[in-house]
């Protein structure tokens, strides 16, 4: 959601007549977009603010811009910073080109955040956002052939851990029209694979003239959006899962073969204590009938150790659960106390760091044994890949037509490939057939 909401204040920027350059130095704005689900995010903005606060000192007219979720979160304390000229929260972003160009006319510091987080945003904050959302949402900056389109904001799930309710605010769904829109918009620019974003997609719901519009309704209506040919979507809370939704993977073949869906923990001690309301037991039941309906699904998950309270045999039960699970790949975090929240006020962070790091590598390397297992089954088969690029990582893999660059992209079950390849292929479909693999990745050829 951040990389759109970058993508979105670029093109906007951009659009008024300004020019990218990616030296803070030898810019005249510098935006800065923030996360605040972990404290390191957060440390590492501030670290860059020190960083401009210095560089600033002898180029005293350069405006900084902080944007996104740690401005809402700190408001006046980051405008309070001596690097800081703006500060704009998420849901205000579509004003963040005024506020710099007033900057550049009064010089005084600005910021402009939702006063009352929680409270729903107004329908002309919402038509704002939605036409902000449509205009800039262009295959700039994308990678190739690929763009992102949010379908809800906010959420109002509260997870006790979590500050994302208290920095993006209400859940809101978009009207299905305007998504439609906008991916037909996409289409007409060339994207072949969109990906839906909410915190929660699969509470997307939007009563129109008394009709209910589900998520899967959403797919259904995406799936018909000629050009597109991927559609993927993150991510999904496992409680009240609809079943359409599988039922739209198995009968759409544009719905690629990918679900993330975070436990966070196999305890269902924790689970009540982070507030997911749903148990191991329930969650595995709804991974099997994710299977059961689209059989070649690939499911990823999200994990949080060291979460107030938990002891080793909680977290063994994560590791069981991770073994049961099957996941193509894990994300897995260290808890980080979040101010406000319902677990930083009710809990105590008492899981000692070193503790958290032995609990996460331990995790991960159940995790690398499983998809080493599971990316092992792919040798010898083809896949059909959407190229992103020249891979970033050089790796040997000694199979290839080495006179052609490494390239990498991705499956429909979001698996990573990497081959020999044009650069010219970025943004194209090619089918890659598979010699070797490693926990992380698929090598092969291009067929
Ligand atoms: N500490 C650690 N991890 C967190 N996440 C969310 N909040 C926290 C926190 N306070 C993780 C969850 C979520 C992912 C995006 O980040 O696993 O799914
Ligand atoms: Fe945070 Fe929970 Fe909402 Fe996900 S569902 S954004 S973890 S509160």
């Amino acid at each position: 959601m951040n990389k759109l909401d970058t993508n979105l204040v670029v093109n906007s920027f951009t659009e008024a007549g300004f020019e990218l350059i990616d030296q803070p130095s030898r810019a005249g704005i510098v935006l800065v977009n923030t996360c605040s689900v972990r404290n390191h995010a957060e440390e590492r903005v501030l670290s860059l603010l020190g960083h401009l606060k210095h560089i600033k000192k002898s180029q005293p007219e350069i405006i900084v811009a902080v944007f996104g979720c740690m401005a809402q979160r700190l408001k006046d304390n980051l405008l309070s910073h001596e690097a800081v000229n703006i500060v704009c929260g998420p849901l205000q972003i579509p004003e963040l080109v005024n506020l710099v160009n007033k900057a550049f006319e009064n010089k005084l510091k600005q910021s402009m955040v939702s006063s009352n987080i929680r409270s729903k945003p107004s329908p002309q904050q919402l038509q704002k956002l939605d036409d902000f959302e449509l205009f800039y949402d262009s295959a700039e900056n994308n990678l190739p052939a690929q763009a992102f389109v949010r379908v809800m904001h906010g959420c109002d799930k509260f997870c006790s851990y979590c500050v994302v309710p208290y920095v993006r605010g209400p859940e809101v769904s978009r009207s299905p029209e305007k998504i439609i829109t906008q991916i037909k918009k996409l289409a007409e620019a060339g994207m072949k694979q969109i990906t839906l974003l909410g915190q929660t997609v699969n509470s997307y719901h939007y009563t129109q003239n008394g009709k209910e519009f589900s998520f899967a309704d959403l797919l259904y209506e995406a799936s018909k959006v000629n050009g597109i040919e991927w559609i993927k979507f993150v991510t999904c809370y496992p409680k009240n899962f609809d079943e359409r939704i599988f039922q739209a993977m198995a009968d759409s073949p544009k719905v690629c073969r990918y679900l993330h869906i975070p436990a966070q923990s196999g305890s269902d001690r924790i689970l009540k204590a982070m507030n997911r309301h749903y148990a191991c037991a329930e969650y595995l039941d709804l991974l099997r009938k994710a299977r059961e309906i689209v059989s070649d699904v690939a499911i990823a998950g999200d994990f949080i150790v060291g979460f107030p309270g938990e002891t080793e045999e909680d977290f063994q039960k994560s590791v069981e659960l991770v073994k049961k699970a099957q996941y193509k790949n894990c994300f897995i975090f260290k808890y980080s106390p979040r101010p406000g929240t319902g677990a930083d006020d009710r809990f105590t962070d008492d899981v000692p760091m070193e503790v958290k790091k032995q609990r996460n590598i331990k995790l991960l390397a159940v995790q690398e044994k499983i998809s080493e297992k599971l990316n092992k089954s792919f040798i010898g088969k083809i896949v059909k890949v959407l190229v992103e690029g020249i891979s970033k990582k050089a790796h040997l893999d000694g199979s290839g037509k080495e006179e052609y660059p490494q390239l990498m992209g991705r499956t429909s079950g979001d698996y990573i490939v990497v081959f020999n390849g044009l650069a010219s292929l970025a943004g194209e479909f090619v089918n890659v057939k598979i010699r070797r693999t490693s926990a992380l990745t698929l090598f092969g050829e291009i067929t």
